[in-house]
């Protein structure tokens, strides 16, 4: 088993902002074409959010752009797209397929002992109430898991895990558009897996490693993102995230290159353990108020002799 992947995600192609430098998507997908070319991955995946979206015309041809951009890539390897919710905005899916010339509904492709599961659920973003995960995508999951015979990448545009959004810039106040509201009903799907599974995924716009039942989920930095970026590590500039992602027999080792860097090597093996399930609420426990009684006899036992 050997499989390398260059991941590029939340590109952001159009025009620039308070925090994504929009403007620079194109330069820095020249340079991710080089990386690609040092790296000679065995495929290339985008996350998605190619586009900041403007109106149905503009994002046309930002994607076309982002397109262009991917040409030579596809000379290096293999790429797939996933759709992010910019994408979406203005555009079907259709559009997208037909830009990037490929289907862009749920796959999976057997690659060097992996399953790379390409988990294009639905991304359509409305507001106030956000993402909306449909039945048939989580159907379409869950007989994948069974069927599983080899360790599971699951790549979907939008986070799985529910992590934290704490000190994110864009979903520490709305946490309900950093992930799908039927998490729980997906990860009871994921906790399934009798095979070692890591997710991945893009959209929150920083690196991250979560576990939740004993499955690393990763999220990757975006290409142009500039929130993360101090003064001193060069505030407005875009972070420039090239993201590696190396399965071997023994260990998955990821790392995201730019000026937001992370990396982190995980054993293959411990990647099939579930966890027990959570137990019940303290509060709800059995022997609750034995336990206090017994701490109660016990201090006045020892007040008593004192
Ligand atoms: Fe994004």
């Amino acid at each position: 088993m050997n499989l390398k992947i260059a991941i590029v995600t939340d590109i952001h192609h159009g025009k620039d902002s308070a925090s994504k430098k929009g403007e620079s998507a194109l330069t820095l997908m020249a340079a991710f074409a080089s990386f690609v070319a040092d790296n000679k991955p065995d495929l290339v995946l985008d996350l998605g959010d190619r586009i900041s979206d403007m109106d149905p015309e503009t994002d046309l041809e930002l994607e076309r752009e982002v397109n262009a951009a991917f040409v030579p890539i596809r000379e290096l390897a293999p790429v797939f797209h996933i759709c992010g919710n910019h994408d979406r905005d203005f555009l079907s899916v259709a559009q997208n397929e037909e830009i990037f010339g490929q289907t862009l509904r749920n796959q999976v492709h057997d690659v060097e002992g992996i399953r790379v599961v390409l988990w294009r659920a639905d991304t359509v973003i409305s507001r106030p109430l956000g993402f909306n995960c449909p039945d048939s995508d989580i159907a379409w999951l869950a007989e994948v898991i069974a069927a599983a015979d080899r360790p599971l990448l699951i790549a979907s545009h939008v986070p799985l895990s529910g992590h934290s959004q704490i000190g994110n810039y864009y979903f520490q106040r709305n946490p309900e558009y950093s992930t799908y509201p039927q998490g729980e009903r997906i990860r009871e799907v994921l906790r399934a897996s009798k095979v070692p599974t890591v997710c991945l995924a893009g959209h929150v716009h920083w690196n991250t490693l979560t576990t939740i039942d004993g499955i690393p989920h990763l999220s990757q930095q975006s290409l142009t993102e500039s929130f993360v970026m101090s003064a001193e590590s060069g505030a407005g500039k875009p972070c420039g995230s090239f993201g590696l992602l190396h399965f071997t027999a023994d260990t998955i080792d990821y790392q995201v290159l730019g000026a937001d860097a992370f990396r982190c090597i995980l054993p293959l093996a411990q990647t099939e353990r579930r966890w027990y399930p959570p137990m019940g609420n303290f509060s709800e426990l059995a022997d609750h108020s034995e336990r206090q009684a017994r701490i109660a006899a016990f201090q006045s036992q020892a007040q008593a002799a004192q």
